[in-house]
Formats: structure tokens, C-alpha cells, sequence
């Protein structure tokens, strides 16, 4: 870019909470508003436009937003006071949820926009611009958002995620998901598979296809044919340069005989395999209407170690769901130990207004939820620690991706997605070494390079 075209750019941030598949809307309402002349920049002071990509899951991560926007009102008011403006939209899922809420409560955003409208932004800046206020866009538009959206080229990066599916059917009885990002919708192979290539093309080695339920994927090709997952996973394990494949996140109901073959054939499907169970109490998983019990998601696991026998396993737990028991908990614990992961995301249950659960009766007490979630993380972490040591002596390939904290060291990813720590040259960012693994700390693991392909 030139310096006067530098100059004359706007300053764009953009702030995410939440999941990943908020973290790929960031990068596209970037892509949507760069030709407006929006550049990003990591901080909020002195932008011409903030958006807060927003989070609804929890209730926690809701209230953040209403925080963060009372410091923006002030960044907003000291570019004012220069005479300049400042726009500040809401996106994601509290938009959402709470769009009118959101302009009542904070006068000072100045558009709301869900998940399903952000290709529709440079129509809502233009409609700002004539002098409209307080623009509120959470229809579920029939056209197709991914259509919609630039094919620019992005800023290489060695992995990269893709979205291929977005909401969710299951109304699992916590979840605010089918409501705030709707109905189960499933791409077209075609247009996943040329997103792919043009990213493999700009460097990416390792690709995560991203979904609310990912494994509901049911994408139909041209001809009318509909994929699924393990069919879209196979034709990418074909694409020359591609290192690595990743899904996330999957239903333990929506696996397919299928997709755990892929786990056997396709060679560039990586071992690790993110799976939530929730519970492992049948009782409680029946009141969240899971459609799966303890035993199911056992088996299922056993048949993922069969076709793969070096996977390992995270997984999502909520602790105090309305009526759970100390014997309800402890079938969670047992589960646990049963199972054995890698890691795991735990929550305590947040009511989420508008969801079945937040209408039931036993709610439990917030100390018994911090205990068992204490208890709960305990163990969990207790597996992982040893999972993590169990790394020592192995070798194995390393996608590196950027410097390390050290002088000539780089830092990539195992295929557990364990950051690792390699004395290695600059230049094989972005490339897969053959790596000793010979140190452990609590969250990265440290390595000796043995070779890397085609290079040493
Ligand atoms: N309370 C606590 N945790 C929740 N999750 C979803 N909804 C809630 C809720 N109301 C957790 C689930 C899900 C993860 C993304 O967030 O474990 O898998
Ligand atoms: Fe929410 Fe996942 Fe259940 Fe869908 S499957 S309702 S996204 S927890």
C-alpha cells in the first residue's frame, strides 16, 4: 500500500469473544469492509469503526459485552471531542439475541447485526452515512451469506480455519445456539473445496473445518448430491499441500460409520478428535435432550480408538445442570475416568433466557456448581498432565508457525495441537518438521528438529 493510500485508510477493530466460528466472521467482516478502505488495527483508540463480535453462550460472556461498550463510549466521546466520529456496531450472537435490547441499553452503538448479515455491512455503513440511526439487522436472509462475501486473498498463515456448516437442530436444552445462529445449514462442497485450494495455494498447510455441529454436515454439490463430512474430509486429504485436517465441533448423535472410517483412511486427518459429552449421567442427558446416554458415547469412543488407535479425545462438560445430583456428578466423574482426555472445556450451567433449561425447577446452588467444578477440572487435569508427559521420547511432525519467545527458536503445533518449542531457522515457518520431543512444561512441550521434509 502507498503512504498516502495509508494514510487515507480507516481504522477498523474488531473485537471476538467466544468460539471460533466467530473468530472466522472476524476475519470476513474484515475482508467485506477492506474494500471501503478499512484497515485493522489491534487497538479500539482512535477507530474510525468498532465492531464487538459478540458471544451469547454463557451469561458471563454476554455482560462483557455491555462492560466493554462503556469504555468504548468514552474512546467514542474523545473522538468526538476532535470532531471526529467513531462507528461502533454489535455483531454476533448477544446482536442476536438482544439486538433491541442493545440500543436501548447502549445509545451509543450505532448498528446491530447477527451472524447471518455481516456481507450486508457495506449497505448498512451506506445507509449510516445518509443519516440513518440505530440500524438493527438479525433476519435470517435467504441469500447465501458465503456467496455474498469477497473471494479476496487473505493474509497467509499456515493454518487456517474454514467454516462449512453453521447452526444447529439439536436444541440440546442449555444452548441458546439454535436460536441465535438458527437452523442446521450445510455449504456447497464445491464452493468449501475452492476456498480450500485457494488457501493451500496461499501457503495454509493445515485447514479446521469449523460448524456449530459440524458433523451434521450435509452439504449438496451441484448435481444434487449431498456430502457428508467424512466425504468433504476424504476429497481434501486429495489436495496436494495440505499437511493437515481438523473438525470441530461434533455431536456425539451425527457420527457416522463413515467419518469413522475416514479416521482410518484419510491420512492428513489428524488423531485428535473434540467430542462433548456434556454429562455422563443418563438422567442429566436426557433432561438436556442430548439424544445419547453415557454407554452410547463409550462405544462410540471405543470405535474412534479402534479405526485409530493413537486419537486422543477432548470434550465439553457442564457441572450443575438443573436437577443434577451428587450421584448424577459422579457418573460425570466416572465417565471421565472411563474415557480418559486429553483435555477438556468445563462450564458451570449459566440459565440462558429463552432455553427450556432456564425454566426448570432444581436449579443448583452456585457453591455445589464451583465445587464439582473444582472437582471436575481436578481430574481433567490430572489427564491431561499425564497425557502432556507421555509426549516425551515421541517423535513427531510439527507444523511450525511463527517465532518462539527464544532467539532462533520457532514454536508449532503438535497433532494434539500442543504448542511445541523447536531450535530451528526462521525460514521453515509454515512448514512441518520431524521433531524429537524431549521437555514437558505445564502448557507446550519443547523438541529437538531431526529433519524437515525436502529441506535438511
Ligand atoms: N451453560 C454452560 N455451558 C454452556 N455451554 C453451552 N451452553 C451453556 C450454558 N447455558 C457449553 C457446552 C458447549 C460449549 C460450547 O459451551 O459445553 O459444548
Ligand atoms: Fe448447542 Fe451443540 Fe447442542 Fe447444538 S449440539 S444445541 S450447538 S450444544
Amino acid at each position: 500500500m502507498q503512504d498516502t493510500e495509508r494514510r487515507l485508510a480507516k481504522k477498523l477493530f474488531i473485537k471476538t469473544y467466544g468460539c471460533q466460528m466467530n473468530a472466522y466472521d472476524t476475519d470476513r467482516m474484515a475482508d467485506v469492509l477492506a474494500p471501503l478502505g478499512y484497515e485493522t488495527v489491534p487497538e479500539p483508540d482512535g477507530a474510525d469503526m468498532v465492531i464487538l463480535n459478540t458471544c451469547h453462550i454463557r451469561e458471563k460472556a454476554a455482560e462483557k459485552v455491555f462492560s466493554d461498550l462503556g469504555r468504548i463510549r468514552q474512546l467514542k466521546d474523545a473522538k468526538a471531542a476532535d470532531g471526529e466520529n467513531m462507528i461502533v456496531a454489535v455483531a454476533g450472537c448477544v446482536a442476536q439475541a438482544e439486538g433491541k435490547e442493545i440500543l436501548h441499553r447502549a445509545p451509543t452503538v450505532d448498528m446491530v447485526f447477527g451472524p447471518q448479515s455481516y456481507h450486508r455491512l457495506p449497505d448498512m455503513l451506506d445507509r449510516l452515512a445518509k443519516g440513518a440511526k440505530n440500524i438493527l439487522d438479525t433476519d435470517f436472509p435467504v441469500e447465501d451469506k458465503f456467496d455474498a462475501l469477497p473471494k479476496l486473498p487473505r493474509k497467509s498463515s499456515p493454518t487456517a480455519f474454514l467454516t462449512v456448516q453453521e447452526g444447529c437442530d439439536k436444541f440440546c436444552t442449555f444452548c441458546v445456539v439454535p436460536y441465535t445462529r438458527g437452523a442446521e445449514y450445510s455449504r456447497g462442497p464445491e464452493s468449501i473445496l475452492a476456498e480450500a485450494q485457494k488457501l493451500v495455494a496461499e501457503g495454509t498447510r493445515e485447514i479446521t473445518l469449523l460448524g456449530q455441529n459440524v458433523n451434521a454436515f450435509h452439504g449438496s454439490d451441484e448435481s444434487g448430491i449431498a456430502w457428508n463430512l467424512a466425504r468433504l474430509i476424504r476429497t481434501l486429504d486429495g489436495i496436494e499441500g495440505l499437511d493437515r485436517i481438523r473438525y470441530v465441533t461434533s455431536h456425539p448423535r451425527d457420527v457416522d460409520d463413515d467419518l469413522i472410517a475416514a479416521h482410518r483412511s484419510a491420512k492428513k486427518l489428524m488423531p485428535y478428535l473434540h467430542l462433548p459429552v456434556q454429562s455422563g449421567s443418563d438422567r442429566v442427558l436426557k433432561a438436556m435432550n442430548r439424544q445419547h446416554t453415557g454407554e452410547d458415547y463409550r462405544k462410540l469412543v471405543a470405535r474412534f480408538r479402534k479405526a485409530r488407535p493413537d486419537i486422543a479425545l477432548s470434550s465439553d462438560f457442564i457441572v450443575g445442570f438443573p436437577g443434577e445430583s451428587d450421584q448424577d456428578f459422579e457418573d460425570t466423574m466416572d465417565l471421565i475416568r472411563d474415557v480418559t482426555y486429553a483435555q477438556a472445556y468445563s462450564f458451570k450451567y449459566s440459565p440462558r433466557p429463552g432455553t427450556p433449561g432456564a425454566d426448570m425447577k432444581d436449579q443448583v446452588p452456585e457453591p455445589i456448581k464451583s465445587a464439582r467444578l473444582t472437582q471436575l477440572q481436578a481430574l481433567i487435569n490430572e489427564q491431561a498432565a499425564h497425557f502432556h508427559g507421555s509426549m516425551v521420547g515421541q517423535e513427531m511432525d510439527i507444523l511450525f508457525e511463527k517465532s518462539g519467545r527464544n532467539e532462533g527458536q520457532l514454536v508449532g503445533r503438535s497433532p494434539y495441537l500442543q504448542p511445541v518449542f523447536v531450535d530451528a531457522p526462521a525460514e521453515l515457518v509454515g512448514q512441518m518438521g520431524r521433531v524429537l520431543i524431549n521437555e514437558t512444561s505445564t502448557n507446550s512441550l519443547g523438541g529437538k528438529l531431526l529433519n524437515v521434509a525436502g529441506v535438511l
